[in-house]
């Protein structure tokens, strides 16, 4: 017999015996989020029913109440972990403050952080849209995650991952060992290994960004987009754009086939839109485990010590020869923003 067939159950507990002193609680959380990703996925894809069976807040041909996909996404996840004793705290793109587990079920050793429907806006129109976790060890030493938990870098993440509703389902992740990639079989309902130990591709081919917003740029970021197009520097040959406006969508594309997702400072966002705990870390932590890289076009996603729950930042991410010419021309023609915006790198924790 040949080649194996690989669930991502199998999966995850082949890597969990690379590590005798693992409990299990890890592995089983993983598995919690890919149930959570079958069942987010198998409710985008009768999103456009709503038009049908009723929108949103109104009720259904049935009589049921119908909900925001993204709201749907937020308590799946939720409901999924809140009573497993593998998570002490949850943290979500939707709600402001920490969600805590029920006083009633017990706390595990984890934190886990989430944007349960990442480039949401695009559900109406068919378009691609995705949910990315970020999994921290508890480390204060209470019984019940705090905001300590929260707020730890990203090179201290034991997990991340993402999964994406496309024209398939595929959930991504790392353990820091690797990134895999599963796609869903709807027939049977089950991920299956289809993309084992993905590095990010040299050259790379695109680039990705919202060109609409160049009036507001900062010169860097303006002369690396020329770079980019060929035109300043050394006239070498244009990379291709291709824009999604969902971020998930595009940062895949770009870790399959090459590439620079970015979504900059600029005069109306100063600290930048995405949000570095439920997005930024995740996605940096997988392009470093592919062999790529993340920044805020300044040093390390990874090493930002985050002050706040939703803090957002700039965010360079994929192939690292495209992210640090990102930081040069940053370094070189946007010292005034620089100086001002970005001591938040070295913030200590405030308890929010
Ligand atoms: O997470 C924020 C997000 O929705 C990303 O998925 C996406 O890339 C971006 O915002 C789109 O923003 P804009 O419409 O400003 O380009």
């Amino acid at each position: 017999m040949s080649s194996k067939i690989v669930t991502i159950e199998r999966h995850i507990l082949e890597k969990q015996r690379y590590f005798p002193q693992a409990t299990g609680e890890l592995t089983s959380l993983l598995y919690d989020m890919a149930l959570a990703g079958k069942m987010i996925a198998s409710e985008t894809r009768r999103a456009g029913l709503n038009d049908i069976l009723g929108k949103a807040g109104t009720t259904n041909i049935y009589g049921e109440q119908q909900q925001k996909l993204d709201m749907y996404a937020d308590s799946i996840i939720f409901k999924l972990n809140d009573h497993t004793n593998r998570v002490c705290a949850m943290a979500s793109e939707e709600h402001e403050d920490i969600l805590e587990i029920p006083t009633h079920y017990g706390k595990g050793n984890y934190v886990l952080l989430f944007d349960p429907l990442d480039g949401s806006t695009n559900i109406d129109v068919n378009v691609s849209v995705g949910t990315i976790f970020a999994i921290h060890r508890k480390i204060s030493t209470g019984e019940k995650g705090t905001m300590t938990d929260m707020l730890q870098r990203g090179k201290h993440l034991v997990a991340a991952g993402y999964m994406i509703y496309g024209s398939s389902t595929m959930m991504v992740y790392s353990t820091g060992n690797g990134v895999h990639g599963f796609t869903l079989d709807p027939n049977v309902g089950e991920f299956f290994l289809s993309h084992d130990d993905i590095r990010i591709p040299e050259p790379p081919k695109f680039y990705s960004c919202n060109q609409g917003y160049e009036k507001t740029w900062t010169h860097g970021v303006r002369r690396y987009t020329k770079w980019l197009q060929g035109i300043d520097g050394e006239g070498g040959e244009p990379y291709s754009a291709r824009y999604i406006g969902s971020m998930i969508a595009d940062f895949h594309r770009n870790l399959l086939e090459g590439g620079v997702y970015y979504y900059p400072h600029d005069a109306n966002k100063p600290n930048g839109k995405i949000r570095l705990l439920m997005e930024a870390q995740a996605l940096a932590f997988i392009a470093q485990h592919a062999g790529g890289y993340g920044s805020d076009g300044v040093g390390d996603i990874l090493d930002i010590q985050p002050h706040r729950l939703h803090q957002r930042c700039p965010l360079f991410i994929g192939n690292r020869s495209l992210v640090e010419q990102a930081e040069n021309f940053i370094r070189q023609h946007d010292q005034d923003w620089m100086a001002q915006y970005t001591p938040y790198r070295e913030h200590e924790v405030v308890e929010a």
